[in-house]
């Protein structure tokens, strides 16, 4: 009896490798699409939970803002939960001021005890260029500089592990706009690359990196190994009230207190950053983010919890700013941590 269930014996046999050729599709797109996703970790996978050795190594030349490295800061900083390191450095005061542009030898070895320190406790470490404030005021005079530091960098750190991160420059700004940044990021890439072929290098756009300078970045599309990054200060009246280098001087006593309208606003900011990594297939790195002292202390630990948050449900990497000065999350002379803003980043921090 024919079942109406049932096909005819040819019907059913190409139904079958019907089936079974779709099922092979659909397992072969699932793998491409599980290899794409291998070859472009998220942000987090890469970087995780970071903090700024902020004003210490960026200061200007024998300048001191309120903090000093110390020996035990990279053990600390791992012992409380912290992956990741970003340590910017003012390598353009330290270097000649004519070719070969060589960094001072004392101060070269300076910054490698303290990112082998770092690397030693098992942390990930993003080394930067910091305040070349020369560069962005003169970018055609100093590109031969940039170069040059990043020449010297490249053949210092060439045994490095993996854990150890380039970061070309500091949020680019002032007279370095996108048409000038982008190629001569592509340029110090493809030197840098000679010697660190399959490095992560960390790269932002200009205007100091702020979210909306994203859609400017423009970079070598076959280099796969770049991780974006992007600085999160917003609402700035908020995280910058007081802060002396701001002018004018913006007032204190506004409070961020994670209303509706304020969430929205944050996660709208931070969802448009992780569409354009999703949109270009690059992990992303909020490198720096922060709210400084001035600004009281229960906003700072809503603020810094949210962003935190949001970016990690967002698979973006972060960093705060910084550790131990004016947004500080570690008190420098009792080396005591400051458990509010600590627990905001670290959640099963003790
Ligand atoms: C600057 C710091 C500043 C921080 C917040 C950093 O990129 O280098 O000097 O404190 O941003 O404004």
């Amino acid at each position: 009896m024919f079942c109406r269930y049932r096909r005819p014996l040819l019907l059913r046999s190409v139904c079958k490798c019907r089936a079974v050729l779709t099922c092979f599709l659909g397992l072969a797109v699932a793998l491409a699409s599980c290899q794409a996703h291998a070859q472009t970790p998220s942000g987090l996978e890469l970087l995780g939970r970071g903090v700024n050795f902020g004003n210490m190594l960026e200061v200007p030349r024998d300048a001191n803002w309120g903090v000093t490295y110390a020996e035990d800061y990279p053990r600390l900083v791992k012992s409380a939960g912290f992956d990741t390191v970003r340590i910017p450095v003012r390598w353009s005061a330290w270097t000649d001021a004519r070719p070969p542009y060589q960094i001072a030898p004392e101060f070269m070895k300076r910054v490698r005890r303290i990112v082998d320190a770092c690397l030693d406790q098992g942390l990930k470490v993003v080394l930067n260029i910091h305040h070349f404030e020369e560069l962005f005021e003169r970018p055609a005079d100093e590109r031969q500089r940039f170069l040059a530091i990043w020449k010297q960098l490249a053949v210092e750190y060439s045994q490095a592990g993996d854990d150890l991160f380039f970061e070309f420059l500091n949020e680019p700004h002032q007279n370095l706009t996108a048409d000038l940044w982008n190629p001569l990021f592509a340029e110090c890439l493809a030197e840098v690359r000679k010697l660190h072929p399959q490095r992560w290098v960390v790269v932002g756009p200009d205007h100091w990196s702020n979210i909306q300078a994203l859609k400017d970045l423009k970079l070598p599309e076959q280099d796969r190994r770049l991780i974006v990054t992007v600085h999160y200060y917003l609402p700035f009246n908020f995280t910058h009230q007081g802060a002396s280098w701001v002018t004018p001087v913006l007032p204190t006593g506004l409070e961020w207190t994670g209303s509706q309208t304020e969430m929205s606003a944050l996660r709208k900011d931070l969802e448009m950053v992780a569409d354009w990594a999703k949109q270009h297939k690059r992990p992303m790195y909020i490198g720096e983010f922060g709210a400084y002292e001035s600004a009281d202390l229960n906003s700072r630990v809503r603020w810094t919890r949210s962003v935190r948050e949001v970016c990690e449900e967002l698979g973006m990497a972060w960093g705060y700013w910084e550790l131990a000065a004016g947004f500080g999350i570690m008190d420098p002379q009792s080396r005591q941590w400051k458990p509010e803003l600590v627990r905001a980043l670290l959640p099963n921090f003790q």
